[in-house]
């Protein structure tokens, strides 16, 4: 198999790797790259010569301030940005000499490969739609182990992917499921998965607000009992409350989708829901810092949206940030890695009130690779408060920890 890849950034590059252990493997960028195991080439020429699959995994950008990362559902609704697939597809048009397996696996609304994409390519070519389930942090491990690969065509035709298909198998490490379907389709079952865990997510979470406010309920107790109900509702994964959905893709994409509802005008906008729940969970849970406070500095313990990340995309944490300075006042963020350094500090040196946003088992757990964490980014002063919105902190000398949506008295 002679595969190429169109963008090698944080997704391209990693799952370009990881297909390059079983195959030839040539990418292009407009930005320099490098790898030990795929041949970066020069030009858009020299990948497309060397290649029969082309995958191309280019930006689908929101507009600025829809990510996530502070408030949106008080704007309008937008579509993500289309020039850099449409760039990729004029640049096969112009290089390709004989017909190409073109494979998209950029994220885009339901209906847009259709619309925007497919009358553009050049006739010779099959286009494939083909996004990913994964997330950052753990893009190798998600390539070989997805819930699902999911393959569109224009008919939705079952035969025109085996190739794909037979492609994927030898790179998979858990025997995935492997769904056909129109391009709508399977955009469709990609960003609509995506808004399931963002509800999902919202609901945990909406349980937790009811904790603080009722009382006597470890929000725990609620989700696991929840969770366990496999009859009627589903798997146990994102059943745990804390903080919000956030990440460079599932806060943008619902904040898109909110743009489909109006563009479609089905009446209703549930995104619009979700988002907003979020964004008034961020706002209670920076409310609950503020009272907590009592004159203590305010830091939250990780500001990338989720540990071993740089990436501030779609954070939460800064979306609590945003409430806080709503109220006057100032926090500060301990992250290691957060590529935007603004009110970043290395350590504390007063006691404070810490938001202990990031938690790797919580993160990653599903991967094997952590049983518990309760690890800090720097030593915490004594007659500090954290509140642990994941309630995985165990009692610590000289430091309050609140677990928040536990409110049980025992
Ligand atoms: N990052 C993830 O974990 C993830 C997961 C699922 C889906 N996605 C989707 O995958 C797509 C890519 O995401 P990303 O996070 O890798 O974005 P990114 O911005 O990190 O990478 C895109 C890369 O494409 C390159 N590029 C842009 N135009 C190009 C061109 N004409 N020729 C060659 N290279 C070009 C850019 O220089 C960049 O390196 C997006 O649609 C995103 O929503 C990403």
């Amino acid at each position: 198999m002679k595969i190429g890849f169109i963008g090698l950034g944080k997704l391209g590059l990693d799952c370009a790797e990881v297909m390059a252990e079983k195959y030839t493997v040539h990418g292009y960028d407009i930005y320099p790259r490098t790898s030990e195991l795929v041949k970066i080439c020069d030009t858009a020429k020299e990948m497309i010569d060397n290649s029969d699959w082309i995958f191309i995994a280019v930006q689908t950008p929101h507009a600025e301030g829809y990510d996530g990362s502070v408030p949106s559902s008080h704007m309008e609704p937008r579509d993500f940005g289309h020039d850099a697939v449409k760039d990729a597809i004029t640049m096969v048009n112009k290089h390709a000499s004989k017909p190409k397996k073109i494979v998209l696996i950029s994220t885009v609304l339901p209906g847009t490969t259709r619309r925007h994409f497919y009358s553009m390519l050049d006739s010779q070519h099959q286009f494939l739609y083909n996004p990913y389930l994964i997330a950052m942090g753990s893009v190798k491990w998600d390539f070989a182990n997805p819930e699902m690969v999911m393959i569109g065509t224009e008919t939705g035709d079952a035969g025109e992917m085996k190739d794909l298909i037979n492609l994927y198998r030898p790179l998979m490490k858990n025997n995935p499921r492997y769904v056909t379907g129109t391009w709508d389709e399977c955009e469709s079952i990609k960003i609509f998965y995506n808004t399931f865990i963002s509800a999902k997510v919202g609901l945990v979470n909406m349980i937790q607000d009811f904790a603080l406010k009722i009382g006597n309920i470890n929000v725990d107790v609620v989700t696991d009992a929840l969770a366990q109900s496999t009859m009627r509702i589903m798997g146990p994964k994102y059943m745990t409350a804390g903080m919000g959905d956030s990440g460079a893709c599932h806060p943008r994409d619902n904040i898109a989708l909110r743009w489909l509802a109006k563009e479609y005008d089905i009446g209703y906008d549930m995104f619009d829901t979700i988002m907003g729940a979020r964004e008034i969970q961020a706002k209670n849970l920076a409310d609950f810092l503020v009272a907590n406070a009592n004159g203590k500095p305010i830091v939250i313990h990780g500001k990338a949206y989720k540990p071993d990340v740089p990436f501030c995309i779609g954070s939460y944490s800064t979306l609590i940030g945003f409430y806080i300075e709503e109220h006057g006042l100032s926090v500060t963020y301990l992250d290691p890695l957060a590529d935007n350094p603004k009110d970043v500090v290395e350590s504390i040196d007063e006691p404070s009130i810490i938001l202990y946003a990031h938690n790797r088992y919580i993160t990653y757990g599903y991967t094997g690779q952590y049983t518990k964490d309760s690890t800090f980014y720097c030593d915490i002063p004594k007659g500090s408060v954290i509140v642990d919105p994941w309630r995985r902190l165990p009692d610590l000398t000289d430091i309050e920890v609140i677990h928040y949506g536990n409110t049980r008295t025992k």
